[in-house]
């Protein structure tokens, strides 16, 4: 058990335990039979998880402790005799319970916008948009929608553990998993993900915070040697999981398959047992990602308590550790003393996950609900948006809409992530009868026809986008154009760019030149670069936009929404702007999936290795530091109105401070702003940039104008000092405030001595 010691340290800002307890301790709340009470104690859900953990572990035999500390194979890759029930159904792994003292088995399925594909299976699942869009809206309660629905469908579909939860910080947008993440901002990302897996697991599902940590690329993700210094990891990547953490309060953290300054992450004590679960005290277990342990007793040493998906480490091999005494029974009890309370914490003893049917129209709503709150206008030159009852313009009679396959559908992220589209891909590759990893899956859901449904008065005509003479004819004879475009991004595999691909770019370019009103609407998993920008009249961000993507995108391009989100990462000019100009091109073997290794050698290529030079400053405190222009900066996005700020004060004392500020609707519309405020530390931090500190949702009619306090996150006017830990520097700070990170026009200092 990790050692109780109540409150916050100052020094590395630990979570109390009791807190962490009391959290969780409100998931679980079933009556026993006295029978119950009087042979199984620990089934009586008025004890506290950790009391009960404590009675059932002092009922294992070491096989039984060892079977919480390993999986039992995948569904396509079995490695014994799996339940029908669980891994049949198409999960990612499963351990076996402990049937004679009533311990459910764990069975789990990825999670990251919705339960991974159960096409096979006949499971429907939600495709809620993409974490990186839901942190779009800054929106914590949606956040907690977002889980919430996941959680339901996983115990719809059996499963009691989620592998959702991804919040490594957006270093390079090229990563192929950009968008399961939220971001490139600590306090955003820590914030969204934190919400959205509290939520979840108040479903009586195991949450889960992954990858931890420093998994920022998926080129040589199982090879490369992150080399970063801890005070910027400390200060960056590994705030957003401290915030995650603090907020979710989850029962698993999964470490991931990289290594972090020589030593893989789940071997790494410094990560795992100095930082988790030493300062910040953290009592669930640490689950390997799949296939990441490379180790017995120096990975459970290190503070890995579960193996996934099988038992190459952690079962025969433990077991001969703890006998050659080479692993510690204590290490042995501790691992599966935090399996067992992420059990009881969860719920999922007390409230066993049984299979039901999923509320589909109710995903649904949440689905579109949350996508319109995601959709980031990026730019609306002479306010050719909103489409009907625009000010600027006349009723708009004809619209022709290109490419990106819009008549049919739109695209989602591949992957673990993946989620099925009902019915099947609606663009099914040659010659497959069902999706594969690989395949670029297209949800059925058609954003021609949900423009159709909307605008029942306009003509709307559709052209594919193939033969570019007849894509601009069609624009020619059109009011207005929308190009749809789209790139697609999986895990294990980076973008080798941030172009779009398929010859998107001359499509745009051209109908932008024969129709002057051309609209463009992305498809993306991150940032694109743009080089038609200057030259189209309207940017929509729709992001991989889930389930009812396109009747949220109906909405906002017809006005009955106005959009309100701000992008939760920088779109850069181009990728020779960014810290990491390169990504290497590496070997199969060694690049995505690879391991690095192939008749058991090692390749040379394993010695590779990224510096994040770049330290801290990830996303627009890079750009910033480095005066650097952007496409897009970090924080933006339009509305149909527009805001006013005013009257910046900032209160409270030491590190307990806020900012007040008065928003203004000056437009002729309601809207929601999200007013953002950065700081700047005093000089001797040695920072020529700001950090993000907090923010509000102002909603405002037109004309209106509400004075806001915002809270400043006292865990971001910090700076860690690797011999010291964290530390209030005195001096003087800067507070800005605005609607993005580039335009924190209002400032205002307060002094710390
Ligand atoms: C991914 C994880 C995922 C796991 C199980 C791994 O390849 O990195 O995110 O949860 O597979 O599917």
């Amino acid at each position: 058990m990790p050692k109780l010691r109540l409150g916050i340290r100052s020094n590395s800002r630990r979570i109390g335990p009791a807190i962490y307890l009391a959290g969780l301790l409100a998931l679980g709340s079933a009556s026993v039979t006295p029978a119950q009470e009087s042979s199984q104690p620990w089934m009586d859900a008025r004890r506290n998880p950790s009391e009960r953990a404590e009675l059932v572990l002092k009922e294992l035999t070491l096989d039984e402790k060892i079977a919480l500390l390993h999986g039992n194979g995948m569904p396509h890759v079995p490695k014994w005799q799996m339940p029908l029930t669980s891994l049949g159904n198409g999960g990612a792994g499963y351990v076996e319970g402990i049937p004679r003292l009533g311990i459910p088995p764990i069975v789990i399925s990825d999670a990251a916008y919705g339960v991974r594909g159960g096409g096979d299976n006949g499971r429907y699942a939600t495709a809620l948009p993409s974490s990186l869009a839901a942190a779009s809206s800054w929106d914590a309660d949606l956040a907690c929608e977002y889980g919430a629905q996941i959680g339901r469908e996983l115990r719809n579909q059996g499963f009691n553990m989620t592998l959702g939860g991804g919040v490594d910080l957006t270093r390079d947008p090229r990563n192929g998993r950009s968008f399961e993440y939220a971001g490139e901002d600590p306090l955003l990302a820590g914030t969204v993900v934190g919400n959205l897996m509290k939520c979840e697991q108040a479903q009586h599902v195991i949450g889960d915070i992954k990858h931890y940590a420093m998994n920022d690329q998926e080129t040589g993700r199982n090879i490369v040697n992150v080399v970063v210094s801890k005070r910027a990891m400390q200060e960056s990547d590994l705030l957003a999981f401290h915030i995650a953490i603090d907020i979710a309060k989850p029962g698993a953290v999964m470490c991931s398959y990289n290594r972090v300054n020589g030593t893989y992450a789940c071997e790494n004590s410094y990560l795992l047992r100095d930082v988790l679960k030493h300062d910040w005290a953290f009592p669930g277990f640490v689950i390997s990602d799949w296939g990441g342990t490379h180790s017995t007793s120096k990975a459970i040493n290190a503070g890995l308590d579960q193996e996934q998906p099988m038992a190459d480490f952690f079962g025969p091999k433990l077991k001969e550790a703890v006998e050659a005494s080479t692993v510690p029974m204590s290490a042995i009890d501790d691992s599966a003393r935090r399996v067992l309370l992420a059990e009881f914490a969860s719920g999922i003893v007390d409230h066993p996950a049984a299979k039901g049917v999923p509320d589909v129209a109710a995903g649904l709503d949440t689905a579109q609900k949350i996508e319109e709150q995601s959709i980031v206008l990026l730019k609306n030159r002479d306010a050719v948006l909103p489409l009907v009852n625009s000010q600027a313009r006349p009723q708009v009679n004809s619209i022709a809409v290109i490419g990106g396959h819009a008549d049919v559908g739109m695209i989602s992220g591949g992957g673990s992530a993946q989620v099925d589209p009902p019915g099947g891909n609606a663009i099914m590759p040659p010659g497959q009868g069902a999706t594969h990893w690989q395949d670029h899956v297209w949800f059925p859901t058609s954003p021609l026809k949900a423009l159709r449904a909307e605008m029942p008065a306009s003509k709307i005509s559709f052209d594919s986008g193939q033969d570019l003479a007849a894509a601009v004819n069609l624009a020619k004879s059109a009011d207005v154009a929308i190009v749809f475009a789209y790139q697609w991004q999986a895990e294990g595999m980076d973008l080798p760019n941030l172009s779009l691909p398929d010859g998107q770019d001359a499509l745009i370019a051209k109908v932008a030149a024969a129709n002057r009103h051309t609209i463009v609407v992305l498809e993306t998993g991150t940032a694109v670069t743009m080089p038609w920008a200057d030259d189209v009249a309207a940017i929509v961000e729709a992001w991989y936009a889930g389930s009812s993507g396109h009747v949220a995108l109906a909405k906002v391009l017809t006005g009955q929404v106005s959009p309100s989100a701000k992008l939760a990462m920088t779109f850069p000019k181009s990728e020779q702007d960014l810290p990491q100009v390169d990504i290497p091109a590496l070997a199969p073997e060694d690049a995505g999936q690879g391991t690095g290794v192939e008749n058991g050698e090692t390749h040379t290529a394993s010695k590779y290795s990224v510096s994040y030079d770049e330290g801290a400053k990830v996303g627009y405190k890079w750009y910033e530091s480095q005066h650097k222009q952007v496409l897009f900066p970090f924080g933006f996005g339009l509305s149909y109105t527009t805001y006013a700020y005013s009257g910046l004060k900032v209160g409270g004392e030491g590190e307990h401070r806020t900012a007040t500020v008065t928003i203004t609707n000056t437009g002729s519309r309601t809207g929601t702003e999200i007013a953002q405020v950065y700081v700047t530390l005093p000089d001797a931090a040695g920072e020529s940039y700001q950090r993000l500190a907090g923010w509000q949702r102002v909603g405002l009619k037109a004309g209106e104008s509400k004075a806001i306090t915002v809270a400043i996150d006292p865990r971001v006017l910090q700076v860690f000092d690797e011999s010291g830990g964290w530390k209030l520097l005195p001096g003087n700070y800067t507070v800005g405030t605005g609607p993005s990170s580039a335009a924190t026009t209002l400032k205002a200092q307060f002094q710390v001595n």
